[in-house]
């Protein structure tokens, strides 16, 4: 039998969700845990992957000026970007994805346009091209726009920091068609001046992490950084969580993540090899039929980001009996 409870001893109103479960999942289903009890094996809530029964509120001014963010490399930032920025453009909302990795640009690839960039954002400030020619309408979602800095190996053009940044956006929000509802910024790795110019015209941040120690403090860090910088709201996606290894004891579990950042949560992202086939095929995830897993963890994340609402993490008792769709979060 399969129990779910969420952490009620948890003070933020943030850990709340609004998601009423279908049938299958209803609370009669569900066998209440009558007391919290301590266990290393904590799980993220499947309530949290189907909300297909109503469509999202966007929360929030527009444009929402986003930067996904983490500190240590090759986390997931650009998979986040990339997946989140596409669902939002499926839910019906014009996003601009800004790959502010500058020295080590990649969005592109992932996104399948890499040999639609003619222009770069070096090129409008220099005056040889208009803003709109250095934007690249995404062929399959023609809401998501991508803008990339500079050339790829080039570096962060000199004079280019967070007042250009700040220019870009305005200068955005200022077109003829009006401003995209998502601003979304690929962020590069450090904490040095590439981070500090792709902070610095967000009013929101999704910081990226995986469970492990080293993403563990390079993200407080950047936390912290963040905080200084004026950015309140920050949310966490924690990614390439691997289940059978957390039951193990060789990975932290979601809440002590949680518990270590202090940061709501936007989504739980599984390991799985479906990630790493999308990106070499430049066809992001969420747009696969049938979705893969994790495609539908991003999905899930992208919802809550547009309603400004973050996820419950949950404890699981008792291995489900099938494998099946929700052994999702099983071995
Ligand atoms: N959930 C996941 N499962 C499997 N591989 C992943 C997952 N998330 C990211 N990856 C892989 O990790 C690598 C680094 O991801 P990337 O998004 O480029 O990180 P960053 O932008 O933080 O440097 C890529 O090869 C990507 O396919
Ligand atoms: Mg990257």
């Amino acid at each position: 039998m399969l129990s779910l409870q969420p952490l009620n001893p948890k003070p933020s109103s943030l850990y709340s969700s609004t998601f009423t479960p279908p049938n299958s999942l209803s609370p009669k289903t569900l066998k209440p845990i009558p007391a919290f009890r301590p266990s290393r094996n904590f799980y993220p809530s499947i309530h949290s992957m189907l909300q297909y029964n109503r469509k999202p509120q966007l929360a929030g001014d527009t444009p929402r000026v986003v930067v996904i963010t983490s500190g240590k490399g090759g986390v997931g930032k650009t998979t986040t970007t990339a997946n989140i920025g596409l669902s939002l453009a499926r839910l019906g909302f014009s996003v601009v994805a800004i790959d502010c990795d500058v020295g080590l640009r990649n969005l592109d690839l992932l996104l399948g346009l890499e040999n639609r960039v003619n222009y770069t954002v070096v090129e409008v400030l220099n005056g040889d091209c208009r803003l709109d020619q250095a934007l690249v309408r995404d062929k399959r979602w023609s809401n998501f726009e991508l803008l990339c800095i500079s050339k790829p190996r080039s570096k962060l053009p000199i004079g280019f920091g967070g007042k250009a940044l700040v220019w870009l956006v305005d200068a955005l929000k200022a077109r003829d068609e009006g401003g995209p509802d998502f601003i979304i910024i690929d962020c590069p790795a450090g904490i040095d001046a590439g981070f500090i110019t792709a902070i610095t015209p967000a009013n929101e941040a999704v910081l990226v992490t995986t469970p492990d120690i080293t993403s563990l403090r390079d993200a407080d860090r950047v936390t912290g950084l963040l905080e200084c910088d004026g950015i309140r709201d920050i949310k966490m996606i924690v990614n390439r969580v691997r289940t059978d290894m957390i039951k193990g004891e060789d990975m932290m579990s979601v809440l002590d993540v949680q518990e270590m950042l202090g940061l709501p949560l936007l989504g739980v992202i599984p390991e799985d090899s479906e990630v790493i086939r999308s990106t070499n095929r430049g066809y992001p995830l969420v747009l696969n039929k049938p979705p893969a897993l994790a495609g539908l963890a991003f999905e899930q994340a992208a919802w809550r980001l547009v309603e400004q609402d973050s996820m419950e993490t949950v404890m699981m008792e008792e291995e489900p009996k099938k494998r099946g769709f929700f052994s999702f979060f099983g071995r």
